[in-house]
Parts: structure tokens; C-alpha cells; sequence
């Protein structure tokens, strides 16, 4: 049985620095009939992400922060989850490193979503390192964020296959499909473990 907090929905946070197709896709799945989540906040560290488009469509409650100094840009963070009463953040090709300053203060369970099949391959430039060690499969993992890179908790992770034919560009687009389909089921999943 899920227990809700005070409005009985899940108040997303989610973090982005680009395209957000993962984000879009967290978007619909909360817009499904009985869903418990609802995204209150979005926050990019970049103010031309593509994603900031479809935020401010859907008027969600959108915020840039910039990282010139990594110590500011995370106190306000901290002070919007605080304000919007959010329950878990998800990054969703958030792009930046957050500190563990930012985790201990933060208190929150943070997801990632990251394009291989960890924990192999963590860091940048995934799909290349794939295709050049040949492997036969690649995929995507939804993650806990803790202190170390791309290395906390797996919660879901799904395989695709790498065909003999496949460049970066074709991978990205398999694994970016399984990606936008399994982050909401991720949320779920880690929903009902912490509610
Ligand atoms: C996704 O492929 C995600 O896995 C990756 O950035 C892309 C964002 O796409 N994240 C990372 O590499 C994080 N280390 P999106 O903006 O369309 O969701």
C-alpha cells in the first residue's frame, strides 16, 4: 500500500540541461488518469535547453539556475525543492555534478537516468565506447545519485541490442526510446519503496 504525502501527489523536481525527452515522457505518464505524481517544479542549468520549451508550455513552475559558482546555484536549488515542497528530484539529462554538500542538505532520494548498462560505462560519450569495444548489448539504467559518478543504487535497468550496423547516432536513438519508456516506471517503483 503507497502512502502520500499531504496532497496525496508525488511532487516531482526535474532537473534538466538539454533536449528533455525524458522529462517530456515523466510528463505524460503524470498526466495519466489515478497517477500520484506531479511535476512542481523544473529547474535547468542551461537557459537554452530545449526542454525549457515544454515546461513553460505545460506551465510548470520553471526555474534557471546558473552554475557559475557551483555553491550558489545549489543553495537556491535547495531553497526552491524547500519552497515547492518537493518529494523527489529526478535528473533527466541534468548535465552537472552535485555535490555531496547539496545530497546531505538535500535529504531526498535523487534519480538519474544514465544511457548504458551500469556499471559499465559511466561518465560521457557512452554509445561510442560501446560501439568501439564491440559490445553486443548496450541500454539504459535508472539510478540513486550518491557521491561517487553515475554509482549509487540501480533501480531499473533494461538491455537493447547492438547491431553490426548501428552508429552512435542509431543507438542513441534505440537506447533514448527505452530510456523515455522506463524512468516512469523507475519513479514508481522507487515511490513505492519510500511512501
Ligand atoms: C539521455 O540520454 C540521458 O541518459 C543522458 O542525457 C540524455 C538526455 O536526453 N544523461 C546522461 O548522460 C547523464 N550522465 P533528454 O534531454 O532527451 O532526456
Amino acid at each position: 500500500m503507497v502512502k502520500f504525502p499531504g496532497n496525496n501527489k508525488i511532487n516531482l523536481a526535474i532537473f534538466i540541461s538539454g533536449r528533455g525527452t525524458n522529462f517530456k515522457s515523466i510528463f505524460n505518464f503524470s498526466k495519466k488518469k489515478k497517477s500520484i505524481l506531479n511535476i512542481k517544479l523544473v529547474i535547468s542549468d542551461n537557459k537554452y535547453a530545449k526542454g525549457l520549451e515544454f515546461s513553460k508550455k505545460k506551465k510548470i513552475s520553471t526555474k534557471v539556475v546558473k552554475f557559475v559558482k557551483k555553491r550558489d546555484a545549489e543553495n537556491k536549488i535547495l531553497k526552491l525543492i524547500k519552497s515547492n515542497k518537493i518529494d523527489l528530484i529526478c535528473l533527466a539529462g541534468f548535465m552537472k555534478i552535485l555535490s555531496e554538500n547539496f545530497l546531505e542538505k538535500c535529504n531526498l532520494k535523487i534519480l538519474n537516468i544514465h544511457p548504458s548498462l551500469l556499471p559499465k560505462y559511466k561518465g560521457l560519450n557512452t554509445h561510442m565506447r560501446v560501439l568501439k569495444n564491440k559490445d553486443k548489448f548496450s541500454g539504459c539504467t535508472v539510478h540513486l545519485v550518491n557521491k561517487n559518478l553515475d554509482a549509487g543504487k540501480i533501480i531499473l535497468q533494461k538491455k537493447v541490442r547492438v547491431n553490426k550496423n548501428d552508429t552512435i547516432k542509431s543507438l542513441e536513438k534505440k537506447i533514448l526510446r527505452m530510456e523515455n519508456k522506463i524512468y516512469p516506471l523507475a519513479i514508481m517503483k522507487t515511490v513505492k519503496s519510500i511512501f
